[in-house]
């Protein structure tokens, strides 16, 4: 897989607009009780997009806590901002997972949803996390296997070469898999795994799966090969699925605590 594309101004809009469904709210509040911040810990998010974990994240540690997002994307930077305005202990940084712009032992806890996933190098990435972590710090990282994505259609074959389309918008679709090992790897031991499943049995206006249709199409027919009419056809015969009572998504995303070994 080469590098994926920059959230650009446009495609930042579209991820925060997904990031409103009921869907991703039920994520957050898994991530957020496995994170289980304290009033006044200081807390990095690599990868903060829009900002909403950034401003759960403020609220949990309150005035006397700090938190940082970090994010390479620039228009990203700006809806998180604009999400954080007034709370006075959220800040942000523009840089790279890979060279995290923070001091060593910074951080009580980090927290890295669906971001690296993103990153090419995750040695480099974990090696950053465990830099800016205090000992005894936590992290909690969160990633999609798109292999668990179960999605109807009635044309199976176009749906997987739309699919298999999606899968560039990532350096590693199924990086889950091979977490616990490059986490043990990197130094850290493994506090606990879990797994989040987002579920759409019905063609719902606000489901994740419907909202993530606006940005598969633009995506797959920009930069995954497939032609405008095949990508239309296939978003339309999901809503007929729909129509007809037959649409079924289901996708499994997994949690990993990790720790840096030593007392705080
Ligand atoms: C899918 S969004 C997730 C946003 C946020 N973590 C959340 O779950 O709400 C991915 C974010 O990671 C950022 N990102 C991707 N690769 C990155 C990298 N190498 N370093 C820093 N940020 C990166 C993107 O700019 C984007 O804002």
């Amino acid at each position: 897989m080469g590098k994926p594309p920059p959230f650009d101004e446009k495609t930042a809009r579209r991820v925060e607009a997904v990031y409103t469904s009921p869907d991703e709210v039920r994520q957050r509040d898994f991530v957020l009780g496995a994170l289980d911040l304290q009033p006044g810990e200081s807390v990095l998010d690599i990868g903060s997009g829009p900002g909403f974990c950034m401003r759960d994240n403020a609220m949990a540690v309150g005035p006397s806590g700090s938190v940082c997002g970090v994010d390479s994307s620039p228009p990203m930077i700006l809806l998180a901002q604009k999400r954080c305005a007034g709370l006075a202990q959220a800040s942000f940084r523009e840089g790279e997972a890979t060279a995290l712009p923070a001091g060593d032992g910074e951080f009580d806890a980090a927290l890295a949803t669906q971001v690296y996933e993103y990153v090419a190098d995750i040695p480099a990435a974990l090696a950053e996390l465990r830099r800016v972590l205090r000992p005894g710090g936590r992290a909690v990282i969160l990633d999609t296997d798109w292999s668990s994505l179960v999605w109807n259609a009635r044309d199976k074959a176009r749906a997987d070469r739309i699919v298999e389309a999606w899968d560039r918008h990532l350096a590693d679709p199924h990086l889950p898999r091979t977490l616990s090992a490059h986490l043990r790897a990197a130094g850290f031991g493994i506090a606990d795994r879990k797994v989040h499943v987002i579920l759409n049995p019905e063609y719902g206006p606000d489901s994740y799966s419907r909202r993530m249709l606006d940005i598969i199409v633009p995506f797959v027919i920009r930069h995954g090969g497939i032609e405008k009419d095949e990508a239309k056809a296939w978003a339309e015969e999901l809503k007929e699925l729909g129509d007809a009572g037959e649409y079924f998504f289901s996708l499994n995303r997994y949690l990993f605590v990790a720790r840096k070994p030593g007392e705080g």
